[in-house]
């Protein structure tokens, strides 16, 4: 009997333990994965052991095995391991590079960024990943903030002309800048693909790299922020780390193949992608450029089997004409973030049963989510012992004061379940806040102090969060001066400097308006005229166009009489940001910037193509 009532017991808990949490079982795997990880983590880190080390023994491993893959090419980790033998050898040889030192990279997706990448890390010293679209004078503020000692730059006529348009301040402060390809007719620039290929691929010693810990910079990662002018997260071994464990978390095995297209500069290809893969010792596919038409084929032809995203891509594969063989493809996880709940729903619809694991974080962020669960439109979960080991908080926010909500006693107020808070993550010694390259200034402004108690140190992420009743986190919008669209961030004050340039332009205010149908905001700006002066389309078009990237030209521009500031003479953006671009509701003149034609009136017709979607932004 009592036998019985035991085992009827035991049949119900299930349902019980389901009904109070149907998400159980899988809390409950990410409770073991997680504390596995933190010992494992703990482990290696005494070690310094760093994820060059995890390649090295990924090599030793299996030699033999596929590493990358590039357009026709493909390479072992055991000649992976050679090529970059060569290029750390190359570099010690031609420059007086030693560990500590930094080198800039200006670099589109290539083997060779992944073999100069390896040689520096065998050199100990830390690779600055450049975006390759910036120039002029936010190529010079990137490559001071990291103190480079030397230049590699890309063949080919862009990283040529961008690099030729800098060289006498570069070569003022005594930078060698090299270019990849096998000779260069420019003085003072240097070819490095002769030297590199002259060099013998002879293992280096440890020796090179002795000095070299898990708190050391393993890399500069450059981030849009509340400056202007780009900052660069300091990536120690250890965050790095942290980001190559996500693959591990969205459960990524050793037979898996990855494939890699977005820019090798951001954190989610470089970190989550190629660093994940090294520190699981798979197969990378890599791609130079992301192409919708060749996705599928692509990993069709190279058994793709773990992708990863931005929330733009998936709705571009989405929006791409049906096809029969939508479903006909290996890739079961798909890893990345940003995506909205809609496309999500309709990507699973449409190419089938594949996992994806939505992330949350920033690159030089302390704390972040993971939405191991698949819940559609989720960027993560509370999981209470996440909470224990990294600490975090929702606090109340004052959107047009741009401020947290304080009491009484000058603490911040945490939000209830349901309501949209400013997202903190404690500093502490699991969760350290490095911040920025030779930027204090900005490195404190994201600390946020007093917050629960008198004396805690918090790092404000600038983003807006909201959890649900069931645990489940959702992206709600991101304040302050950046915004981000197609991908990248924008920097509202950097464009607004470009547009200050233009001579009849006397004020710029630059925000970002959301569009039906795409994620992130697309660049608009209030403008105010110089007295006596004509709005002139013409002289404006081609400003943006020498010295702004695409993404983050406005594509909207409307003229006021007088710009609105707050108190504190801060611009106001959120009232102009809400107001969007629809001429039916704007006063004053409002322009279009259309591809080849350049900033023109705005009209209904053209409104009404935005908002359906007929014309491509
Ligand atoms: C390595 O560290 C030691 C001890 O701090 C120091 O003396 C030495 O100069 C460092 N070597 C390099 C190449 O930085
Ligand atoms: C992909 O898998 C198929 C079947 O397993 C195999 O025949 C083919 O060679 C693989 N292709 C590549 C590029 O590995």
């Amino acid at each position: 009997m009592i036998a019985y009532v035991l085992f009827s017991a035991l049949a119900v808990l299930p349902l019980l333990l389901y009904l109070r949490n149907p998400y159980f079982l899988q809390d409950l795997n990410y409770a073991f994965t997680s504390m596995l990880l933190g010992v494992r983590l703990n482990r290696i880190w005494k070690k310094s052991y760093t994820i060059l080390d995890r390649f090295l023994d990924k090599v030793a491993a299996h030699p033999h095995k596929k590493f990358l893959v590039f357009e026709e090419s493909s390479f072992t980790y055991s000649q992976a391991d050679r090529e970059s033998n060569k290029t750390a050898r190359a570099l010690l040889t031609h420059t007086v590079l030693k560990q500590g030192d930094t080198v800039a990279l200006l670099l589109g997706n290539e083997p060779m960024y992944i073999w100069i990448w390896l040689g520096l890390c065998k050199l100990g010293c830390t690779a600055a990943l450049l975006n390759n679209n910036i120039r002029s004078k936010s190529l010079l503020h990137c490559f001071s903030c990291c103190d480079a000692k030397v230049l590699v730059a890309g063949a080919g006529k862009i990283p040529l002309y961008c690099t030729v348009e800098v060289l006498p301040v570069l070569k003022e402060k005594g930078i060698r800048v090299f270019i990849l390809s096998e000779h260069c007719e420019v003085e003072g620039i240097e070819s490095l693909l002769d030297k590199i290929q002259l060099t013998s691929d002879e293992p280096l010693s440890r020796r090179l790299r002795s000095n070299v810990t898990i708190k050391s910079p393993a890399l500069y990662i450059y981030t849009s922020g509340t400056t202007g002018l780009p900052k660069a997260a300091v990536v120690t071994h250890q965050r790095m780390w942290m980001a190559c464990c996500l693959q591990f978390i969205a459960g990524v095995r050793s037979d898996d193949v990855i494939y890699v297209y977005l820019p090798l500069y951001h954190t989610s290809a470089f970190l989550m992608g190629l660093g994940g893969a090294i520190e699981r010792g798979i197969t990378v596919v890599l791609r130079r450029k992301f192409s919708v038409s060749n996705y599928w084929d692509d990993c069709r032809k190279y058994n793709v089997t773990v992708i990863q995203y931005i929330g733009e891509i998936m709705r571009y594969l989405c929006n791409t004409p049906k096809k029969h063989n939508d479903k006909d493809h290996k890739v079961r996880v798909a890893l990345g973030n940003g995506i909205r709940g809609d496309t999500w729903a309709h990507f699973l619809e449409r190419f089938g049963n594949i996992h994806v694991c939505e992330c949350y974080g920033a690159t030089e962020g302390n704390v972040g989510f993971i939405n191991y669960i698949g819940k559609v439109g989720a960027i993560g979960r509370v999981h209470f012992l996440h909470k224990r080991t990294h600490p975090y908080a929702f606090i109340r926010y004052d959107t047009e004061k741009e401020e947290p909500v304080r009491d009484s006693r000058g603490l911040c107020i945490q939000v209830p379940v349901g309501e949209t808070g400013l997202f903190v993550g404690k500093i502490g010694q699991r969760t350290p806040f490095i911040g920025y390259s030779k930027n204090n200034q900005q490195t404190e402004k994201k600390k946020l102090r007093d917050v629960l108690v008198k004396g805690d140190l918090y790092f404000n992420s600038g983003d807006l969060l909201k959890v649900d009743e069931e645990g489940f986190v959702y992206f709600q919008d991101r304040i302050g001066d950046t915004f981000r669209w197609k991908g990248e961030n924008v920097a509202t004050t950097e464009v607004a400097d470009h547009l200050l340039m233009v001579d009849f332009v006397e004020e710029a205010n630059v925000y970002g308006v959301t569009v039906p149908g795409h994620e992130g905001r697309i660049g608009m700006a209030a403008l105010k005229l110089k007295e006596n002066m004509d709005f002139d389309s013409n002289a404006l078009h081609q400003h943006v166009k020498n010295s702004l990237p695409s993404y983050a030209r406005p594509r909207f521009i409307r003229i006021q009489d007088e710009l609105a500031v707050t108190g504190t003479f801060k611009q106001m953006k959120v009232k102009l940001a809400e107001e969007g671009f629809n001429p039916a509701l704007i006063t004053g003149p409002l322009f279009f910037l259309q591809d080849n034609k350049g900033y023109v009136p705005m009209t209904e017709d053209i409104f009404n193509s935005i908002t359906e979607g007929t014309v491509r932004l």
